[in-house]
């Protein structure tokens, strides 16, 4: 997982709780990097999902709904990095089916090292989006909170469901409509 993921998540700890939880959450997650991250370091995704969980435990919010606002906090770091990608789409919905062809292909030059989900488009049309995202990192809320903050950056409505295809969070399939 690259750097930049973990010094923007320590960023928002510090910011949401304080600096005395982040302290704390670095040392219970016995980190091999020591909490010490370059932007563009490669590190064990398992760093990221020990401080997820000991935030968890610190906070007593569930490790979903600190995926899914980390999600959305970290929307505003990409369009603040790269709004030239945003730039090439008029609408949420052709931005969103594009991740997989164009947006996460042009991440892996950016970013050497990217471990990405995959996203399989199922069906799109006008207004109606369904695909299934598969990842080892199970990080499915995250997107979610992406996907949110896409919407509401083009100013469009819309509903995203979500339905786990497999228990641990690594297969789920996303039906977006908009407005
Ligand atoms: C992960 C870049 C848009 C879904 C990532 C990572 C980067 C990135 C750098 C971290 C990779 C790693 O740590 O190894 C970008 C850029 C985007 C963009 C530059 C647009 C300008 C989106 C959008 C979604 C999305 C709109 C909507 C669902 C994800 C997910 C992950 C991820 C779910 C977590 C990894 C996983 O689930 O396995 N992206 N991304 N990305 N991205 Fe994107």
């Amino acid at each position: 997982m690259k750097g930049i993921v973990f010094t923007e998540f320590l960023e928002m700890v510090e910011n949401e709780f304080g600096l005395e939880v982040l302290d704390s959450i670095i040392e219970n997650s016995e980190l091999p990097s020591e909490g010490v991250y370059t932007s563009v370091g490669t590190y064990d995704f398992m760093e990221m999902q020990n401080l997820i969980v000991n935030l968890s435990k610190e906070t007593g919010l569930e490790v979903d709904a600190l995926l899914h606002a980390y999600g959305r906090y970290f929307f505003d770091v990409l369009t603040s990095h790269h709004q030239d990608i945003f730039d090439l789409y008029s609408s949420p919905l052709d931005m969103l089916a594009s991740i997989e062809n164009h947006i996460h292909v042009h991440v892996r030059k950016i970013y050497p090292g990217a471990e990405l989900p995959t996203f399989q488009i199922i069906d799109l049309q006008k207004n109606y989006l369904e695909m299934i995202y598969y990842s080892d990192r199970s990080m499915y809320m995250f997107a979610k909170g992406l996907m949110e903050r896409t919407f509401e950056h083009y100013h469009s409505g819309y509903q995203i469901d979500l339905e786990k295809l497999a228990p641990d969070g690594s297969k789920v399939r996303f039906k977006i409509v908009t407005q």
